[in-house]
């Protein structure tokens, strides 16, 4: 057995076991070692919501709510994220809710924790996990919530300022080969990030008539 020390990040792949199901993948990532942001962080926060879901959205990494209450989008961007889905006429209890990173990543300062974007080399850290379940899960829609989200599941050239609401077949456009299979791919902006717009009314709209494509591409397998 060796150590694993700050620096190296071996990523999560040893930590995922084969042919699980989501309540195994969830208990494995409790243990996930596979880079160093588990450290300071409380706890991995895997995802929430239906295994079955038609519909699974993909956010950044947990915040301090999430941190805390070991549970994905619970705190003011999830309460946001809430109203929206409920606006689009989506029940949240009926999507699968996940993250592309699954620990806290922060800067620690005297008044809070600072939440700090995670690297790409976080998002390839903890990519075995986002395959694994999407994989078992196997939505018809998934939607990537902001960048980062987006970075993971398109790559690095997507830009949600230009693209989101768009949807994408999965198998042709996604260029992530491991995590395809069928169905659409679409980026929206982050809850975050309606919270911190200027125009903050309209932000939300522009999220909550994507998340009405989103729902709308149901049933539309190629
Ligand atoms: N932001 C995210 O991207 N994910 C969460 O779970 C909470 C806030
Ligand atoms: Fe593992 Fe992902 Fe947490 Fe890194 S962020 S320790 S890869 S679960």
């Amino acid at each position: 057995m060796t150590t694993t020390t700050a620096t190296e990040r071996p990523g999560a792949e040893q930590w995922v076991p084969a042919g699980a199901g989501v309540p195994e993948l969830r208990s494995a990532a409790a243990d996930c070692r596979g880079c160093e942001l588990h450290r300071p962080a409380t706890q991995t926060v895997f995802s929430a919501g239906s295994v079955t879901a038609r519909l699974a959205l993909v956010g950044e990494q947990p915040g301090e709510a999430e941190d805390r209450a070991g549970q994905p989008f619970v705190g003011p961007a999830g309460q946001l994220l809430d109203r929206a889905l409920a606006e689009a006429g989506i029940d949240r209890t009926e999507t699968y809710v996940t993250n592309a990173v699954k620990h806290f990543r922060f800067t620690p300062t005297p008044q809070r924790r600072l939440h700090q974007t995670p690297d790409l080399a976080h998002l390839s850290a903890c990519r075995p996990w986002l395959t694994a379940e999407l994989a078992v899960v196997d939505p018809e829609v998934v939607v990537c919530l902001g960048a980062t989200a987006a970075r993971a599941l398109f790559g690095a050239a997507f830009r949600v300022t230009r693209q989101r609401g768009m949807l994408f077949a999965r198998t042709a456009r996604s260029g992530d080969a491991g995590l395809v299979q069928a169905g659409w791919l679409m980026a929206t902006v982050h809850p975050s990030a309606v919270l911190r717009a200027d125009d903050r009314d309209a932000a939300y709209a522009g999220l909550v008539a994507d998340l009405r494509t989103a729902d709308s591409a149901l049933g539309e397998h190629r």
